[in-house]
């Protein structure tokens, strides 16, 4: 029998494991380890090492300059500012209810989306809250607590304190909400790739995806929250609306705007590494670099209490007001407002139209615009009688010779 005392410690789990794994690696128990600690500060009267407040920076590797060119090529690194989030999520919160919410491209100490859902997990009585980051994000472990790596993590938040986390410095108190037994960070065993069999397994697990996805990658990712048959709303940018993978599911109601930004730019924080030469870029009042983006859209296939609203009208069709197009059998409407009232066929109308989409109202054929020929199917264009016009470029509606703007095909529903 032993006569040396016993000690009991509270040791932070994630620290624990990983200073288990070293011991291991040496072929030491971690009472050894702590026993030779404890030998060292009895033997030298002081701690075994210097301890100070001086935080060295991690050194780059040359790969960081890469990926540093590489965000600033794909323009992906933007991080969402908490009110942009706010505004749009209040829009869906009886959605939220008894949900687990997925941020799947999220940095849980950098993202406003994971600080948003942490801060409102009781208020939307959520059901779970699950954050994984990207390895190759110039942000990624670059916080408390998985100390010194800077591989992809994930945050997986089951329960949040009813008492505010929110610390008088703004922060977040983290390390109190990842001590609480149901809750836990961890490292991902790849590069936390959306793509990745590790993160879809998490997709697989969650109810609704709340992000600001890679821009470059926006396409894939739709597909992917498609495929898995997923609740979403994503922040995107309205060009990917007129891509031959997104805009079918506008046509065919899987997917619309969401509600709270119309138009105008958007401010995202960049990191400090960013070249600050784009137009829009900026330092807000605590020193953080931000750019102004156009054209940013909520993109969601959640319903809300709008959704359904019919569009008011109150034109009526005269041939002199709504011109034929030469190529299609269909009248221009050059403002959704306009949308004649008693005009039974074909209407071509501008791509903000999707903002006021009830497909209740109305039906969606195609698209009109120069990759029509090659997207829309032969029956959709018999259907529309196309007709090829010298000048059309792949099927933009032409109107007496003249090429329009891209146009959305759309019908009456009930006429
Ligand atoms: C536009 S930023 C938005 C970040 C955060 N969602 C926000 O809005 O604050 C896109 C994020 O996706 C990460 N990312 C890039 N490629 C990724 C991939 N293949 N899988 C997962 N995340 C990726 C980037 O590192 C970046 O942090």
């Amino acid at each position: 029998m032993t006569t040396k005392p016993t000690t009991t410690i509270r040791i932070d789990p994630v620290v624990k494991r990983k200073a288990g794994k070293v011991f291991d690696e040496i072929g030491i128990t971690m009472s050894t380890a702590i026993n030779t600690f404890l030998k060292a500060v009895a033997r030298e009267g002081a701690l075994p090492f210097d301890i100070n407040t001086h935080h060295p920076k991690p050194k780059a590797a040359p790969r960081n300059a890469k990926l540093n060119r590489a965000f600033i090529v794909k323009k992906d690194e933007f991080y969402t500012q908490y009110e942009d989030i706010e505004k749009e999520m209040v829009k869906h919160r009886k959605a939220f209810k008894g949900k687990r919410v997925l941020c799947n491209c999220d940095d849980p100490f950098e993202s406003a989306f994971f600080r948003f859902f942490v801060v409102n997990f009781n208020k939307f009585q959520l059901n779970g809250l699950v954050s994984t980051c990207y390895a190759d994000s110039s942000l990624a472990g670059r916080e408390y607590p998985l100390e010194g790596e800077t591989g992809a993590y994930k945050a997986i938040v089951e329960s949040v304190p009813e008492e505010s986390l929110v610390r008088p410095d703004g922060s977040l108190d983290l390390e109190h909400l990842f001590s609480l037994p149901d809750n836990c960070l961890e490292h991902l065993v790849g590069d936390g790739d959306f793509r990745s069999d590790e993160c879809k397994a998490l997709l697989k697990e969650a109810d609704i995806v709340v992000t600001n996805p890679p821009f470059s990658l926006f396409r894939d990712y739709i597909d992917l929250l498609i495929n898995y048959d997923k609740d979403f709303i994503i922040l995107g940018n309205m060009n990917a609306t007129t891509t031959k993978e997104i805009f079918p599911l506008f046509r065919d109601n899987k997917l619309w705007y969401g509600e709270s930004i119309r138009s105008g730019d958007r401010k995202f924080f960049v990191p400090d590494s960013y070249p600050m030469n784009a137009s829009g870029c900026g330092v807000d009042e605590n020193g953080k670099k931000f750019i102004r983006v156009k054209g940013v859209r909520w993109f969601t296939n959640l319903k809300t209490d709008k959704s359904n609203t019919p569009l008011q009208l109150s034109c009526n069709y005269t041939p002199r007001k709504y011109p034929t197009y030469d190529n299609y059998d269909a009248i221009e409407v050059g403002r959704t407002q306009n949308i004649p009232l008693d005009y039974h066929g074909v209407m071509g109308v501008p791509i903000t139209f999707l903002d006021k989409y009830n497909p209740e109202q109305f039906e969606i054929l195609m698209l009109a615009n120069g990759n029509a020929r090659t997207n829309v199917s032969s029956d959709v264009l018999t259907e529309v009688n196309y007709r090829m016009h010298p000048e059309d470029k792949g099927g933009v509606a032409i109107i007496n010779g003249k090429r329009s703007y891209a146009r959305i095909l759309i019908r009456w529903k009930s006429k």
